[in-house]
């Protein structure tokens, strides 16, 4: 800094005009940088500049780290440097910023914020907890140097054996696109772009590319295609990643009816369209029907979108303006991202403030289940608590496969083991928070002792001295299988069987990817189903476990008494020959979960949307109107005696042309109430949650009539119910 202050003065007047001058100079040459400009035009005028071998290069992408490259990635796609187009460096990012599996070695940058598992952000039906999961993803991924996350992961539970469900948001449409969709905007308001992902039906892991969904489109758009509708309405993600398996015969990412039909002309979707890794199996037909990128090109048999569509290219296969329309849809989801004006720039993480982010996560997404004689919250003087199993000493499981994070310092355990008859190593990895410490720190004057459950004599021994028994059990569950049932693994039943035999004082954690059959349920004081729990699990845990965080969470899944409640008993396609495909009968159409209970009048463990609170609400006054919509108030009041926060969820029941009449949730909202409180809140019905998608009409059509809305605590509670009469009408796709 000088000291002289006129000198100082033009200085910076010098400086001000030089950059000045670089602007105009740039708005000259790259006028594409020009940001008053609309992304597409300045899609297109980067477009003009750009040969047909860069064309060609923007469009097909590789999973192997590029030489040089120092940032560690799923995929990567070459930009044009030479126009000021970055390369796209994609990381998987559903449940923070994952890089880990496709490298040989982890390394200490790889280390992110482990989220809970999308379960748990679902289970609070906040979307404000969504939002800052997803902001701090983005963030992360800034300072990461990545600019684009393969997130968003949207598709519908349909079943509760699902290997993925861990990652997705729950079987309910409105629910998950909702949640997800929050997560995504917040992603993009760091100026990364998101995908919403995997469109779409891959709603099982078992040969998972040789599924072929068949299932009534109407049904469809009313269940999983609406969950993607509204993530894509909320969230505005820059790609769409389509999917592994078949639909009706087609794969997915060669689907016109899914990519051009309903993604292209129903929803107007302007952002770029791309291939899960390895779910290409086509050049011309892939490019025809509305793909516009082949990601991870080294896991197909060739790249599909390398040479051979250079080829077709030429030879006018594919004309040269679909080329141009792929380039032109990445290139403009850049520009209009804020990926090019406001790139990644690398810093190290704010570790501390992204897991209060993972922790606040959890606290909101456990759900109270069971809680006799109110045996939660603990008080802080008890004097011996037994903490059993789950390595609750040392941390809390996470989910494996492609969402897998390296949590920040470091994994506390790997598990690895080597399926039978297979060489791929598999780990599954508990994130370094130990609920065992988090509750001794709770309960400073307690005798706080650890049995790792391997011996069940001993845990029942140490659960017979103690005050308090806390099992923790574990089902660890990975993208690519389905679990084989609905039982905890490895003789957890047996274990807390026997622990809830020598203490009836007995808390059962269940850190699961899924609902879990629970046969020792009616002995057990309590039971919180805490997900998979995230970066700072054992905190959050021991918060509700002692009361200072009112458990808040509600089921986004059904948690069935057993698989013969379920519309597929057996997963379909385990015992079939290799590259076969098989089809999957989504017999269940758009009465996914909760709905398929109704309609077969089967009671479940627990139902969607059911959690405890360790205070009561009440609701009173519903009043709701129809005619174009529902919309209803109702007054809740905490009549208990500590602050906590409610859901009240509103179902309508539809007119069934198929016969049946089903209870869709329509609405829902979530409020903080102090002992004594009543508020009034009001919610009012997306209309499309009240219609049937009409294929013959091509749009969602309301029935005229009188709706039976109820306000409830969840799906299968009756509630307090109203009427509503709605008007007949027909919205457009
Ligand atoms: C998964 C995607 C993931 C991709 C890249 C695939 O196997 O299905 O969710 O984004 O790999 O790692």
């Amino acid at each position: 800094m000088s000291r002289n202050p006129l000198f100082a003065l033009v200085t910076a007047l010098s400086l001000m005009a030089a950059s000045l001058c670089a602007v105009a100079g740039e708005a000259e040459d790259r006028p594409w940088m020009n940001r008053a400009l609309s992304p597409d035009v300045r899609a297109d005028l980067a477009l003009a500049q750009m040969t047909t071998d860069e064309k060609l290069g923007l469009v097909v992408g590789t999973s192997q780290r590029p030489t040089g490259e120092t940032v560690g990635a799923a995929g990567y796609v070459a930009g044009v440097p030479r126009l000021g187009i970055p390369g796209l460096r994609e990381a998987n990012a559903e449940l923070g910023v994952a890089v880990a599996l496709l490298h040989d070695t982890v390394r200490p940058e790889d280390e992110a914020t482990a989220l809970p598992s999308g379960l748990a952000t679902a289970a609070s039906w906040d979307p404000a907890i969504a939002y800052a999961n997803g902001r701090m993803i983005g963030e992360e991924a800034r300072r990461k140097g990545f600019n684009v996350l393969l997130a968003g992961a949207v598709n519908l539970a349909r079943d509760p054996r699902g290997g993925r469900n861990f990652e997705y948001a729950g079987e309910d449409p409105l629910l998950a696109g909702t949640m997800v969709g929050e997560a995504i905007r917040g992603i993009q308001d760091r100026h990364v772009i998101s995908t919403v992902k995997h469109f779409a039906i891959n709603d099982q892991e078992t040969n998972r590319t040789l599924a072929d969904a068949r299932i009534d489109m109407g049904s469809l758009r009313e269940s999983d295609l609406l969950a993607f509708e509204l993530a894509i309405e909320r969230g505005r993600p820059g790609a769409v990643m389509c999917s592994y398996n078949l639909l009706h015969g087609v794969h997915a990412c060669e689907n016109p009816t899914l990519l051009e039909k309903i993604l292209r002309q129903d929803w107007r979707f302007p952002g770029w369209v791309m291939s899960d890794w390895g779910a290409v199996h086509s050049t011309s037909e892939a490019a025809l029907a509305g793909l516009d990128q082949e990601s991870g090109a080294n896991w197909d048999p060739r790249a599909y979108f390398g040479e051979p569509l250079a080829i077709a290219v030429a030879e006018s296969t594919v004309p040269a303006a679909r080329l141009n329309t792929m380039a032109h849809r990445i290139l403009r989801t850049l520009f209009a991202s804020g990926v090019i004006d406001d790139p990644p720039a690398p810093q190290p993480l704010a570790v501390e403030a992204d897991a209060l982010v993972a922790q606040h996560a959890e606290e909101a997404g456990i759900v109270l289940l069971r809680n006799e004689n109110n045996l939660l919250p603990l008080a802080a003087d008890l004097q011996r608590i037994a903490v059993i199993g789950g390595h609750a000493d040392i941390g809390v499981l996470s989910g494996g496969g492609s969402s897998q994070v390296v949590p920040v310092g470091g994994p506390a355990l790997r598990i690895e083991f080597k399926e039978p008859g297979t060489t791929t190593p598999y780990a599954m990895v508990f994130d370094p928070s130990s609920p065992l410490k988090a509750i001794a720190a709770k309960a400073p004057a307690a005798q706080v002792t650890f049995a790792d459950g391997e011996n069940v004599d001993a845990a029942a021994r140490a659960a017979k001295d103690a005050d308090i028994a806390i099992v923790f059990a574990t089902a660890w569950d990975m993208e690519g299988h389905d679990a084989e049932g609905l039982a905890l693994p490895r003789d957890q039943d047996k274990l807390i069987a026997a622990v809830t035999a020598a203490n009836p004082r007995s808390i059962v954690v269940l850190e699961t990817g899924n609902p879990v059959a629970m046969p020792w349920r009616d002995q057990v004081g309590a039971v919180i189903e805490a997900w998979y729990p995230g970066q700072r699990g054992g905190e959050a845990i021991a918060n509700v476990l002692f009361g200072a965080v009112n458990p808040s969470g509600r089921l986004p899944i059904t948690f069935p008494a057993s698989t013969a409640q379920l519309p597929r008993p057996d997963v379909p396609g385990r015992n079939i020959a290799w590259n076969t495909s098989f089809a999957v009968d989504y017999r269940e159409g758009a009465a996914v979960g909760y709905k398929w209970f109704e309609q077969q009048r089967a009671s479940p463990l627990y139902p969607f949307g059911f959690g405890l609170s360790y205070t009561q609400f009440r609701y009173s006054d519903l009043r709701v109107s129809g005619g174009a919509t529902v919309v209803a108030s109702v007054t809740v009041t905490n009549t208990g005696t500590r602050t906590g926060a409610d859901v009240p969820q509103l179902y309508a029941t539809i007119p069934d042309s198929g016969g049946g009449a089903l209870r869709y949730l329509i609405g829902w909202t979530k409020l903080t109430l102090a002992p004594g409180e009543s508020r009034r809140v009001a919610i009012t019905a997306d209309p499309r949650l009240l219609a049937h998608f009409d294929e013959a009409q091509h749009g969602w059509r309301i029935m005229a009539g009188d709706y039976r809305i109820a306000l409830a605590a969840s799906s299968s509670d009756p509630g307090l119910a109203a009427t509503a009469r709605l008007d007949d009408r027909t919205l457009p796709p």
